[in-house]
């Protein structure tokens, strides 16, 4: 459909029709004319058990015959309850609250404003700003697009300013510090220590990250001993660690939380998409049970951590069944196996591809990163619109992709995140890989690149 002809305020791809999307099924999805996708970003890396899985709609269509709605401050549901018993089950040891808004922007903006009424229990009424990373994504609110760190966002949209600082990520293939791991004894991590020190503790709140990076640096992953590292300096200059797991979240990384891969317990994750597979709108705010105590022992004794829509009952009734669904079929084994498997496939994709400079991730949550010169890591001048013809011809060709600019410290540089549903299979794994060098192929020819 042309967007001319739509009364839909659609915020990007003007420039082409849209498909009307039918059905899914599987990692497959359907359009109106009867194409066929292979979903290889599970919608936009949030579809876990893959789509049309008819249990999941039926317990929605249960809980909304029997109830629809309830005020959260003097109701709870048994969705709910059973939904909270089981996301802190699986949530690292002593993060036992959890409050379910509607999405990834509201629940990073609703940690930020837990982190600062916590420390204002504890007289600490300054501590109010948020540190994030360059190369993050937090959401499109205010807050959470300046917390955002993503070079090519942040100057194509607007000057978000409230005055966030960012440190640099923990990018190896683009170290900013030029330097190499183990060698490096983890520059990146003190960073933090050195802008608290210039900043002044006394205004910060907490430190924001993405365990491992989604979108806005496709699959980035810090090296061994860095969130250990991150917890010492947020103890020493009392601030909190947040999580930030809309993505790493619900096993997409192979474990439970994308944090679990490092020796560190976080004091609130944020996390939404694998949670409901995308079956309703709905996220996690998992806090630890001491900032919980601090506010129950509180002087205010209320947090208004909730929006309208927080804990919907049909939503908690559909990540409750997805999340049964995961562990009945052991999904997160299954997303560690199969990401592995893609995973080889890539770096025997990146022997034969000179476009690939750099394949990497956890789980089935992996980035490729593609470069001009993969001896100096060179990333090609936006002016080519790597990225926008990859994508494009991908779904020409049958293969839902996604991926954005800026790999090093600019906006230059493109990169694509690879997430399918967990319940690929290696065959399938083969059939993207396919796909996926086939449309390399014809946007070397497209955009008449000599690599
Ligand atoms: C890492 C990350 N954080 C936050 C968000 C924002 O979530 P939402 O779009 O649900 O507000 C996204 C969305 O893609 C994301 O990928």
């Amino acid at each position: 459909m042309n967007v001319a002809d739509s009364h839909v305020f659609h915020g990007s791809g003007w420039q082409n029709p849209y498909r009307v999307a039918e059905y899914g099924k599987g990692i497959y999805l359907y359009d109106s004319e009867g194409k066929c996708y292979l979903d290889a970003i599970a919608g936009t890396h949030v579809v876990s058990i893959g789509h049309g899985v008819e249990e999941v709609a039926d317990a929605v269509a249960a809980q909304l015959r029997k109830l629809s709605f309830v005020n959260k401050g003097q109701f709870t549901t048994a969705a709910q309850e059973e939904l909270a018993e089981v996301v802190t089950a699986l949530a690292p040891a002593g993060m036992d609250r959890v409050t379910f808004p509607t999405g990834g922007s509201i629940a990073n903006e609703m940690a930020l404003l837990i982190a600062q009424m916590y420390h204002k229990e504890r007289g600490k009424p300054g501590k109010v700003k948020m540190i994030s990373r360059w190369h993050s994504y937090h959401g499109r609110t205010l807050a959470t697009a300046a917390m955002s760190g993503s070079a090519a966002i942040r100057q194509s949209i607007a000057p978000y300013d409230l005055g966030f600082p960012h440190i640099q990520a923990p990018h190896c293939y683009q170290c900013p510090f030029h330097l190499t791991f183990p060698g490096c004894q983890l520059a990146c991590a003190d960073d933090l220590a050195r802008t608290l020190e210039q900043e002044g503790p006394d205004s910060i709140a907490a430190f924001i990250a993405e365990p491992i990076v989604g979108g806005s640096g496709s699959g980035i992953t810090p090296p061994p001993g860095y969130y250990e590292r991150i917890r010492e300096i947020c103890d020493e200059y009392d601030i909190l660690f947040i999580s930030e797991e809309v993505i790493t979240g619900f096993g997409r990384t192979g474990k439970n939380f994308g944090i679990d891969h490092w020796n560190t317990i976080p004091d609130i994750i944020t996390s939404t998409k694998a949670l409901s597979s995308g079956y309703a709108p709905i996220g996690a705010i998992i806090v630890h049970g001491r900032i919980w105590d601090t506010f129950v022992n509180g002087k205010r004794k209320m947090v208004p951590a909730f929006t309208t829509y927080s804990g919907h009952p049909a939503s908690c009734a559909a990540a409750l069944a997805v999340q049964k669904y995961i562990a009945r079929h052991q999904l997160i084994d299954r997303s560690a196996r199969m990401g592995s498997y893609l995973m080889t496939q890539l770096c025997k994709l990146a022997e034969r591809e000179p476009l690939i400079g750099d394949v990497r991730g956890k789980g089935l949550m992996i980035g490729v990163e593609f470069v001009q010169d993969r001896a100096t890591h060179k990333p090609f001048p936006r002016k080519h619109q790597l990225i926008e013809t990859i994508v494009k011809t991908g779904l020409e060709n049958g293969l839902i992709l996604r991926g954005r600019p800026g790999t090093g410290v600019g906006i230059d540089g493109d990169h694509t995140l690879l997430s399918p549903p967990f319940v690929i299979s290696e065959e399938q794994c083969d059939e993207l890989v396919q796909r996926f060098e086939s449309t390399l192929t014809q946007v070397k020819q497209r955009l008449k690149l000599s690599v």
